[in-house]
């Protein structure tokens, strides 16, 4: 460095930590060294945050929140988003980007799930970064199910009005409740200004405010490892863990790889196929919104069809409250009893290279019920599989499995035959 670089670098220290910042959590945060290809998705989950707050602040230079009809009969929203897409230049890369990102959203943050699944990231002492993600992922839920009304297509529409209307479930305030959130009696252009103003700002402060307090207590404790492994417990004579490396530069790099193949495949979906087959915009989605005309078929997006179809398991009212009360709580358990795994799994190792079979049985049979209730819940109810065997019954049998996954884990953790864990992390 000059002197004059120097010099500039001492004044700001002096006013701002920015040195000291620097080396807390880059150059002198030192992380397990034997990261694999799973400690991609974190970062490239960040890139997409930014990806979709920038897109973001593009398309509501253009964009209208407004449900009335304009001059040729076109609701104002669905005309702006029309507009964007024909006229606006460069509009459609914008869309496009921002409506693949959010699937791409959803592809990257369940696979960074899955890791900490796999690695025990939610044990001791990782609990608090797992209930921030756990609160990150209903931020996202619910940011992506606000921003799917902004088009105001039909499927924007029809879906905003089936998933309100549950909450009209909950006794005593149900009614009220769905009221409040729609703004209105009917889904209307109330909803629609309240919606928008959550997506664009309420709900990514939160996100934004949660990923901050995430990488600061998994900062605060130190990264996990594939190995699970504490590299905190064996430090060298300069109080290195021997097991560490600077996170910058080695996996500033390593993560510049992973987003490059990230983007590989996300522009591919963004120039090729940005409808991805209708599941990532759905075919209903571009015609206008008609209160007045329910679409035969109504499902969610791919990333809630897991959770919509353990709604639509469950069937049998109970306590004289109808199945519709027992589905949203099923669904919403469905969801937060994610954030109990740090409690729930009492194994004595953390990651699943040394866990024992019963635990590797149990994770296969959850991520298979998990992907066979996403197919099921793009699907109308009553559909066959190969046209003959029922998906209703394999949907509540899928949604069985999937709360026994969680709620039997203290047993079958416990039971299990385990490897006993190494001193130092693998590293060929
Ligand atoms: C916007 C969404 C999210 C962002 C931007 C994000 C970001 C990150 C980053 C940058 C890391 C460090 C790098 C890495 O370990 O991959 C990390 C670690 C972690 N995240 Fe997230 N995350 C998000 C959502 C979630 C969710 C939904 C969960 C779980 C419910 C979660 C659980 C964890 C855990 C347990 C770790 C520590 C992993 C370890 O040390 O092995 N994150 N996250």
């Amino acid at each position: 460095m000059t002197t004059k670089s120097q010099a500039l670098l001492n004044w700001i220290d002096e006013r701002f930590p920015l040195t000291s910042t620097w080396k807390a959590h880059l150059s002198e945060y030192y992380a397990p060294k034997n990261f694999n290809f799973w400690y991609f998705f974190g970062s490239l989950a960040l890139l997409v945050l930014v990806i979709q707050i920038v897109t973001g602040i593009f398309l509501v230079m253009h964009y209208k929140p407004d449900g009335t009809l304009n001059a040729a009969g076109i609701p104002v929203a669905f005309a702006s988003v029309e507009y964007i897409m024909r006229e606006v230049p460069g509009g459609w890369l914008i869309r496009y980007l921002h409506s693949t990102g959010a699937s791409a959203f959803f592809v990257v943050v369940y696979l960074h799930m899955f890791r900490g699944l796999l690695y025990g990231s939610y044990r001791k002492p990782r609990e608090l970064i797992w209930i921030f993600g756990t609160l990150i992922f209903l931020a996202l839920m619910a940011e992506a199910f606000m921003g799917y009304l902004l088009p105001w297509g039909q499927m924007s529409y029809w879906g905003a009005q089936v998933i309100i209307n549950l909450f009209s479930a909950i006794p005593v305030i149900g009614p009220d409740l769905s009221l409040v959130i729609r703004g209105d009696y009917v889904i209307s252009d109330a909803t629609l200004n309240r919606f928008f103003s959550f997506h664009v700002i309420a709900v990514p402060l939160v996100l934004i405010g949660l990923v901050a307090a995430h990488i600061i207590a998994l900062h605060e404790v130190g990264s996990n490892n594939p190995d699970g492994v504490e590299i905190k417990k064996k430090k060298g004579a300069d109080g290195i863990p021997l097991d560490g490396i600077p996170f910058h530069p080695y996996y500033t790099v390593k993560d510049i790889v992973g987003v490059v193949v990230f983007l590989f495949f996300f522009s591919a979906v963004v120039f090729f196929a940005p409808e991805a087959g209708g599941y990532f915009l759905e075919f209903n989605n571009f015609i206008p919104a008609d209160p007045l005309k329910t679409p035969p078929h109504i499902a969610p997006v791919w990333y809630f069809t897991p959770f919509y179809s353990i709604l639509r398991a469950v069937t049998y009212p109970l306590f004289g409250l109808d199945a519709k009360f027992w589905g949203v709580v099923a669904m919403g358990a469905s969801v937060v009893i994610i954030a109990f795994l740090p409690w729930l799994d009492r194994s004595p190792v953390k990651s699943i290279r040394y866990k024992g079979p019963v635990f590797k049985i149990a994770v296969v049979i959850f991520v298979i019920s998990f992907v066979i209730l996403g197919y099921l819940g793009v699907k109308p109810p009553e559909y066959k599989f190969f046209g003959v065997l029922p998906g209703a019954p394999i949907a509540q049998l899928c949604s069985v499995l999937y709360f026994a996954f969680f709620l039997l884990m203290p047993w079958y953790s416990k039971i299990d035959k385990c490897k006993p864990e190494p001193e130092r992390v693998n590293f060929k």
